[in-house]
């Protein structure tokens, strides 16, 4: 088992990785559970493949278990689900001073958080992800959201855990193609600023997706931990820290706009391809070395990921995809900040970024796509 803890003054909070932590629930969720009860929030699939494993932990320890079962996918972030979320828990009698679960992905997650947060003027939650995405990624930091029509993760607010419970046996029933999307989430932090963890990723990074615990436990350690230093340095991304975290993200975003927030390309592919693009991008500034760009896309022609417009199955042009970036919401003032690397674990904030250049750039890409 290890614990990292992330240190935020009254709202700090301990994750805790621990190889079938969710048949032991009972034990880590016990001090949660007011009035021997515990409300746990999840979607239809894990509902199937994960909550059996948590009722049956929660129940032989004696805590009751409420379940609300909502539609899996990225349409459950919307108000209507919101709404149907709140009117459940409020209809169970949820105070205060009570912690939800959320047992799932970065939907459930990012969902069960946001309404926490506006409960009763703000209840307390509990995260137990069940995606390697969530689990290394959308789980810790408190940024929670739902999506409006003007764009994803519009209507949110930050909102601590009050804890992080990670079992990675729970990836056992994760879709391959899921557990690959949230695979580019940890190659970033290899990218961000550690370069042995991207070459552990490059020599290891195959068993973690195969499924080898040691490799997992290493992986969502070293992936947690890093999240967690940003997040206590800058919990509202306004020093510029948390905003390395969304390397990759401005031209994932507009590849993930392009092919409508679809199945047709899952956020951390784009995210994938996005680092990819990140990182040619700074090699053509020569910013950085060729050869760093170039590792960048072997690894993640390795093990499958996109790593251009072609394998992300885009087929805009530069100019329309500026355009989409330009509706990120990390918009400032107009300007638009890039996460360029001077080199791999070298990523850096840049504002100088000329957006015309952004699109003949991308022109090329796709002109050498084919
Ligand atoms: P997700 O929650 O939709 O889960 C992916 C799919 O896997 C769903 O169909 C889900 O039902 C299924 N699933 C989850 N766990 C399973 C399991 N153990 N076994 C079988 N099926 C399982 O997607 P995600 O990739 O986890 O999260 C994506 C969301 O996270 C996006 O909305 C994104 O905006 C958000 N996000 C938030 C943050 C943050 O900091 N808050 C960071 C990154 C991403
Ligand atoms: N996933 C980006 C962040 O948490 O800031």
């Amino acid at each position: 088992m290890a614990i990292v803890r992330v240190a935020l003054d009254a709202r700090s909070y301990d994750i805790m990785i621990e190889q079938g932590a969710l048949d032991r629930a009972g034990d880590h969720l016990a001090r949660y559970a007011r009035k021997g009860r515990l409300v746990v929030v999840t979607d239809e699939h894990v509902a199937r493949a994960q909550l059996p494993r948590l009722e049956a932990s929660l129940r032989a320890a004696g805590i009751a278990v409420e379940p609300i079962i909502l539609p899996a996918g990225e349409q459950t972030k919307s108000w209507r689900h919101l709404e149907q979320l709140l009117d459940a828990l409020l209809a169970l009698e949820i105070e205060r001073g009570d912690h939800v679960v959320a047992l799932g992905g970065g939907v459930i997650g990012d969902l069960v958080g946001f309404a926490a947060s506006i409960l009763k003027r703000g209840c307390h939650f509990v995260q137990v992800p069940t995606t390697l995405l969530a689990q290394v990624d959308s789980s810790v930091g408190g940024k929670t959201a739902i999506n409006a029509a003007a764009g994803k993760n519009l209507i949110g607010s930050f909102h601590q855990p009050s804890f992080v419970l990670i079992d990675p046996i729970t990836l056992d029933t994760l879709p391959a193609r899921e557990t690959r999307a949230g695979y580019a989430e940890v190659v970033k932090y290899g990218l961000i600023d550690d370069p042995d963890f991207f070459a552990w990723c490059e020599t290891e990074g195959h068993r973690l997706l195969a499924g080898d615990p040691q490799a997992r436990k290493y992986a969502i350690g070293k992936s947690v931990a890093a999240k967690a230093a940003i997040v206590a340095d800058d919990e509202r991304e306004t020093s510029g820290r948390r905003a390395l975290l969304n390397l990759g993200h401005t031209f994932g975003h507009a590849l993930e706009a392009d092919t409508g927030f679809s199945d047709t390309l899952l956020h951390g592919e784009a995210v994938a391809a996005g680092m990819a693009l990140a990182f040619r991008y700074s090699a053509r500034l020569r910013l950085c070395a060729q050869e760093d760009a170039e590792r960048v896309t072997a690894h993640l022609k390795a093990v499958k990921l996109p790593y251009n417009l072609a394998t992300a199955h885009v087929k805009a042009d530069g100019a329309a995809l500026v355009a989409h970036m330009l509706h990120d919401k990390k918009m400032a003032a107009g300007t638009l900040p890039f996460l360029l690397a001077r080199g791999i674990g070298k990523t850096f904030l840049s504002k100088d970024v000329v957006l015309s250049d952004v699109a003949a750039f991308l022109d090329e890409e796709r002109a050498a796509a084919g």
